[in-house]
C-alpha cells in the first residue's frame, strides 16, 4: 500500500443519517412541462413559464415543511440538444428569474446557488449567477441549488480533477471522504427523498453520486401541476420508507 495511503476502504463508514420523518433534502427532476403546454395546444415554452411557478412553490413548501435543502434539475448537459428557440427561451426565462426573485429570496432567508459547468453561459448569465449567490450566500432557513448545464457524470469527474490538482501525488488511494468535498452539494447532507414528475422513471444523470441512497418518489403530475397536494403525497410515501442504509429489519427495530 503507498506510503501515504490513509484509512483502507473497508474502514470508511458513512455515517447513517438521523431517521427522520420529513426529509432533510429533496432533490427533484422537474418533468412535463412541455407536455403539459401541448396538452392546452399552447408552445411548449408556456409550460417551462409555468414551471418556474412550481419551483417558486416548491421552496414555500420546503420552508413550510422544514426541509432544510432542495435541489432542483432545471438544465441537463444533455438539454443544449433542444432546439435552439426553446434553449433561448430556457435562459432568459432563467436570467429573468435570478432578476426577480433574489429580493424573495433574501427576505425568506434562502441560500441560492446553481451547480453545473457554468462556462457555456453568456457572461452576463454567469455574473448574474455571480451576484444572486453573493447577495444570498447568508441565507440558512432553505439551501435552494438549481442544476444548469448539470451532469452528474461531469460533476464526478470534476470532483476527481479538483482531488488530482489539490494533491497530484501520483500514487496516492483515494477514498470516498475525499472525493465527498469536491462534489457539487459536497457540503449538504446527500438528498434522502428524490422526486421525478412527468411520469418517467429514470434519473437523467443526476446527482449519480449523491442519490446513492435517497429514496425514490416518482409521479404521473407534470412539473406544472406540483403543488402542496403532490408534494404531501411525496411525503407521505418518504415516511412510509423503511431506510437500512444496508442493515435488517430487525437490526432496526432492536435500535428503536
Ligand atoms: C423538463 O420538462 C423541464 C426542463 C428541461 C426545464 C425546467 C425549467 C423550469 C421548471 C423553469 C424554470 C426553472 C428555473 C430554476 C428558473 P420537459 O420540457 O422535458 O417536458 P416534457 O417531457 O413534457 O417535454
Amino acid at each position: 500500500m503507498p506510503a501515504h495511503t490513509s484509512a483502507p476502504p473497508h474502514q470508511f463508514h458513512r455515517a447513517i443519517p438521523p431517521a427522520a420523518t420529513v426529509p432533510r433534502h429533496i432533490a427533484i427532476v422537474m418533468d412535463g412541462n412541455g407536455r403539459w403546454a401541448q396538452r392546452r395546444h399552447l408552445p411548449r415554452v408556456a409550460g417551462h413559464a409555468r414551471g418556474l411557478a412550481s419551483v417558486r412553490r416548491a421552496a414555500e413548501l420546503c420552508l413550510t415543511h422544514g426541509v432544510s435543502c432542495l435541489t432542483l434539475f432545471a438544465f441537463s448537459s444533455e438539454n443544449w440538444r433542444r432546439p435552439p428557440d426553446e434553449v433561448d427561451f430556457l435562459m432568459k426565462l432563467f436570467h429573468g428569474a435570478l432578476d426577480r426573485e433574489v429580493d424573495e429570496m433574501v427576505r425568506h432567508d434562502i441560500r441560492l446557488r446553481v451547480i453545473g459547468n457554468r462556462a457555456r453561459f453568456s457572461p452576463r448569465m454567469q455574473a448574474a449567477i455571480a451576484e444572486a449567490e453573493a447577495r444570498t450566500a447568508h441565507g440558512s432557513a432553505l439551501n435552494l441549488s438549481i442544476a444548469a448545464d448539470y451532469g452528474g457524470r461531469w460533476d464526478i469527474l470534476q470532483a476527481v480533477n479538483r482531488l488530482r490538482h489539490a494533491d497530484p501525488a501520483p500514487d496516492r488511494d483515494w477514498h470516498e471522504e475525499d472525493l465527498l468535498p469536491q462534489l457539487c452539494l459536497g457540503d449538504l447532507p446527500e438528498p434522502d427523498l428524490f422526486i421525478r414528475t412527468g411520469g418517467e422513471q429514470r434519473i437523467s444523470n443526476f446527482l449519480l453520486w449523491q442519490l446513492a441512497y435517497a429514496e425514490f418518489h416518482f409521479t404521473d403530475c407534470l412539473w406544472p401541476e406540483f403543488d402542496a397536494h403532490a408534494f404531501a403525497s411525496a411525503l407521505t410515501a418518504f415516511r412510509q420508507r423503511e431506510r437500512r442504509f444496508g442493515r435488517t429489519s430487525a437490526q432496526l427495530t432492536a435500535a428503536r
